[in-house]
């Protein structure tokens, strides 16, 4: 844990990074999130849907302007039924250019619509992120996508958002080419800490590493990993509530195994660490890859993701709309996107999957695939889960598909079976036994032979595309 005279002496390194900064206080910060009622608060909301197998939903949405943006969540809240809502921050923020924020929201004013791709909250600062918070009755939540994110925690925390999505690996190696992961990793402890420091104060905000990574055909054991090191991670510094994510793959046994064994795995690292304190709940991302620019089309897998939220009873959906392929929705698609899924939770909530030989299969081949992976990195870290991480990048050890950083390897490869469940057509460096790696050499073999084509890179370039096309499985037509 990092120890608090140096926490403190960082702080003012980073509350002097851009002007609003001078405006967290933090004995007054503790006291305005004492003052959010607990209906607000997301930790809250989460723990009472998992206890009554409810699955709660939530969109992404951001905008430059603060009395648009929280006409924006009114919206979604009022006409889409989300159940909680985010903050999504523009890219100038992610990447800490408030200068050309600023601008932004300059030029917003000036044309009468937002210029930026999301909400700019350390431009906008501490009392403007409140008026965003008490204008909705519903929790929030910050998503983004920022490297170094400690201003923005700073800001938007004492501004009274009871959520942070992100972590030192998911918010670096799907996001950026240059960030060293041991950079990162440390800014996310900062972060971390600081969420510690509310939690030691009586305060519970959650914290959400960033599950569906690259969103491109991720192997589950792959975000399980960075998932269960990030709840580590954020555990050792005091954080007390957390949400695990994953992205739909779209083979529906794989996604119920894949929901379930996150939630099971995590529990099981926090207390073998002395951390079976926290709470754990999960997050299901609706299909992250491209989409069907044909809206029609579009709700066809926004519902496919709905039915694999609903029926593995993740604790909430993060939902996509009509409009994905062509960029960020208008308010009314974004809404249509929440009501088709709440059609579909809904219309499911009785039904919860059969236990076949498929889905415990699943749950088996995961399982096994993320602990070794886990152990690995257990044992590369020598006491650290952060030199683990780092270490595991390094090798290979961890390999996550399709991710731009140098930091990362790049040499697995992942392809779809027969059945559209992800695969591993190159395994890297993973450290997985040779039974794993059968079990997918086989499953891969009965698909080519099925599609009379070697199984290769062309077919991975098929399968990236092929729900955009229509399909699941980017077979030859
Ligand atoms: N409002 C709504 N959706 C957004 N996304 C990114 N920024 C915004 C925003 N400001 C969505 C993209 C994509 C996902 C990664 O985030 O449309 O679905």
């Amino acid at each position: 844990m990092i120890d608090f005279d140096s926490f403190f002496d960082e702080r003012k390194t980073v509350l002097g990074q851009w002007p609003t900064g001078q405006d967290v206080d933090a004995d007054e910060a503790l006291e305005y999130q004492e003052s959010i009622s607990e209906e607000k608060r997301f930790s809250t909301r989460l723990s009472k849907a998992d206890k009554e197998s409810e699955t709660l939903l939530q969109p992404r949405a951001g905008v430059a302007l603060v009395e648009s943006h929280i006409e924006l969540l009114k919206f979604l809240h009022e006409e889409g039924g989300a159940d909680l809502l985010p903050t999504t921050i523009d890219s100038y923020t992610r990447h800490n250019k408030y200068d050309e924020a600023a601008l932004g929201i300059r030029e917003s004013e000036k044309e009468g619509r937002s210029m930026l791709n999301g909400f700019p909250a350390v431009n906008h600062g501490v009392e403007a992120c409140r008026r965003v918070c008490e204008s909705i009755d519903a929790p929030l939540q910050v998503r983004h996508g920022t490297p170094d994110a400690r201003l923005l925690a700073e800001i938007t925390l004492a501004g009274g958002f009871t959520s942070y999505e992100g972590g030192g690996i998911s918010y670096n190696i799907p996001y950026a080419k240059n960030n060293p992961l041991d950079r990162t990793i440390r800014d996310w402890q900062y972060v971390d800490r600081l969420v510690g420091w509310y939690a030691e104060n009586g305060i519970i905000i959650n914290r959400e590493p960033f599950g569906p990574l690259t969103g491109t055909l991720i192997p589950p054991c792959i975000s399980h990993a960075v998932a269960i090191i990030e709840s580590l991670l954020a555990a050792e510094q005091g954080v007390l509530d957390i949400t695990v994510g994953y992205g739909q793959g779209g083979n529906l046994a794989q996604d119920v195994a894949a929901i379930k064994t996150l939630r099971e795995l995590t529990e099981e690292y926090l207390q073998m660490f002395g951390y079976g304190d926290v709470a754990v709940s999960t997050v299901l991302h609706q299909w992250m890859g491209g989409f069907p620019p044909d809206e029609a089309k579009a709700y066809g897998v926004i519902a496919w993701g709905a039915a694999a939220a609903a029926l593995s009873k993740t604790t909430k959906v993060i939902v996509k709309s009509p409009h994905e392929a062509q960029g960020v929705p208008t308010k009314e698609a974004n809404a249509m996107g929440l009501r088709t899924t709440r059609q579909l939770i809904d219309m499911l909530r009785e039904q919860s999957m059969p236990v076949t030989h498929q889905l415990e299969e699943e749950v088996d081949l995961i399982k096994r695939e993320t602990r070794s992976i886990m152990n690995a990195v257990i044992k590369l870290g020598e006491g650290s889960f952060a030199d683990g991480a780092a270490r595991a990048f390094e090798a290979g050890v961890i390999d996550v598909p399709f991710a731009p950083s140098r930091f990362n390897r790049g040499k697995i490869l992942p392809v779809r079976d027969g059945d559209g469940a992800i695969r591993m057509l190159d395994f890297g460096n993973l450290p997985l036994d040779q039974e794993t790696m059968q079990i997918h050499k086989d499953k891969i073999a009965r698909r080519a032979a099925g599609e009379g084509r070697e199984p290769g890179f062309q077919m991975v370039i098929d399968d990236i595309y092929a729900i955009s096309k229509g399909r699941l499985v980017g077979k030859p037509r």
